[in-house]
């Protein structure tokens, strides 16, 4: 699903992140796909991914 509008950025690409690049926080993730840099409504989808992606870590 679409965490991002704004930038295209899907549940798929942040769990990617976390895996490969050991992404694990939003800062993190701002920098590297954009995510809630635009809009920022996304913000707290994101971070709801983000989390559970690195709790399966
Ligand atoms: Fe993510 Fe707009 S939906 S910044």
């Amino acid at each position: 699903m679409y965490v991002c509008l704004c930038h295209s950025v899907t549940d798929t690409d942040i769990r990617r992140l976390v895996r490969t690049e050991g992404v694990c926080t939003m800062r993190e993730l701002s920098r590297e796909l954009g995510v809630a840099t635009q809009c920022g409504k996304c913000g707290r989808c994101a971070r709801e991914v983000l989390r559970e992606a690195v709790d399966e870590v």
